[in-house]
């Protein structure tokens, strides 16, 4: 098995042509997986160094790395953004990119991913699938745009995606001078590749193109500006989460879980990876809390309970709200239909309000 640590022993014996006796490369943001390795490596202004790259790449497939994916980042900076996947092909422009800057796909100059660009970014996790997570990503994305701010939600679920049928999206995004502009519901920006899937047909590609298409939600969309963007995440701990924390160092990240032991105990390991990564953990939203019995007004427990409080606990993070269940009770013949978003005035309306305001409290924005 290879180790993180013998990827940092084995960046550290790269030596930086020109550096002479110099130091070993620095790395940071180390990600070990099977035989997948994720990391950053710094140099003096965060610029590509082809030939460090190559150092390290041979360097780390002596040591049995089967994949690695490389992003660079200014040795000074807190962190800005840009992926720059090791996956051969990832690196093209898509069609239509011509007005990506940075270099190649690189997003480091993208004006939403540079460090000062004063988007908080927030990455919704679980552990596995079905616990609510893009159903808390929609509503903390609509909570905040109720409290005023400029939010865009990105569904990097990309064999999942659901956000735009959560949200009642049923047009799809204009392309205007190259550009795609997100569609816009109930104040928030969506980017989702349910918009670019025929007839709900299932996405077949493999994982470097899901990269690109990540990158693409980045370089060929025309989001103007933002105080929040949400991701949805795919469920786990899989190459696109971990694209995610490469890609955008500085984001910040929420878990999502049911109350049940089993569900918060998988949670823990999307948590721990944002733990490796660096990415400060703004919270624990638990969903599916209980049920309110119609008739008594009692709570039920059906899934048991304390799942999101321990999760909290042992990420040392708090836990932001605590969901109950019960879809939304909204109607289609309503203008503003939507089967996932909860109303403002309900009481999981509000429950949502509060978390968005615990965020804007944490973030300062
Ligand atoms: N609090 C809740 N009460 C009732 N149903 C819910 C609740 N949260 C989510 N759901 C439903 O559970 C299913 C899974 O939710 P979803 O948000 O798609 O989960 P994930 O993104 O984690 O896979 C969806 O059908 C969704 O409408
Ligand atoms: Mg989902």
């Amino acid at each position: 098995m290879l180790t993180r640590e013998q990827v940092i022993e084995a960046a550290g014996r790269v030596k930086r042509p020109g550096d002479g006796e110099g130091k070993g490369v620095a790395v940071r943001d180390v990600v070990v997986k099977d035989r997948r390795v994720w990391l950053t490596v710094l140099t003096p202004d965060g610029g590509k160094d082809a030939s460090l790259e190559a150092a390290l790449r041979e360097a780390l497939a002596a040591i049995g790395a089967e994949s690695v994916h490389v992003r660079f980042a200014a040795e000074s900076g807190g962190g800005a953004g840009g992926g720059q996947s090791g996956t051969p092909g990832a690196a093209q422009p898509s069609a239509g990119a011509g007005q990506v800057r940075g270099h190649g796909t690189g997003l480091e100059h993208h004006p939403l991913l540079r460090p000062d660009s004063g988007v908080v970014f927030i990455a919704v996790a679980s552990g596995k699938g079905g616990v609510g997570k893009s159903t808390v990503t929609v509503n903390l994305a609509v909570a905040l745009a109720r409290l005023g701010k400029r939010v865009g939600i990105i569904d990097a679920d990309i064999y999942g995606f659901s956000v735009p049928d959560m949200m009642g999206i049923e047009e799809r995004p204009v392309i205007e001078h190259e550009r795609v502009l997100p569609v816009e519901r109930f104040g928030v920006k969506v980017m989702s590749m349910g918009f670019f899937v025929e007839d709900n047909s299932p996405v077949i590609w493999r994982g470097p193109m899901l990269g690109r298409m990540l990158r693409n939600f980045f370089a060929d969309v025309e989001w103007g500006e933002l105080d929040y963007m949400l991701l949805d995440l795919p469920p786990g701990t899989g190459d696109i989460a971990l694209d995610v924390h490469q890609m955008i160092p500085q984001s910040k990240e929420i878990l999502v879980t049911t109350p049940h032991a089993t569900a918060a105990f998988v949670a823990a390991r999307a948590g721990a990876m944002a733990v490796k990564t660096r990415h400060e953990i703004l919270g624990v939203i638990e969903n599916m809390s209980y049920y309110v019995c119609p008739s008594c007004g009692g709570r039920q427990y059906v899934f048991g309970r304390g799942g999101g409080a321990r999760l909290a606990e042992t990420l040392h993070t708090d836990l932001l709200a605590q969901i109950p269940l019960g879809a939304p009770d909204n109607h289609p013949s309503e203008p503003d239909f939507s089967p996932s978003v909860y109303k403002a005035d309900t009481e999981t309306g509000r429950l949502y309000e509060e978390a968005a305001r615990a965020i804007i409290a944490k973030c300062g924005k």
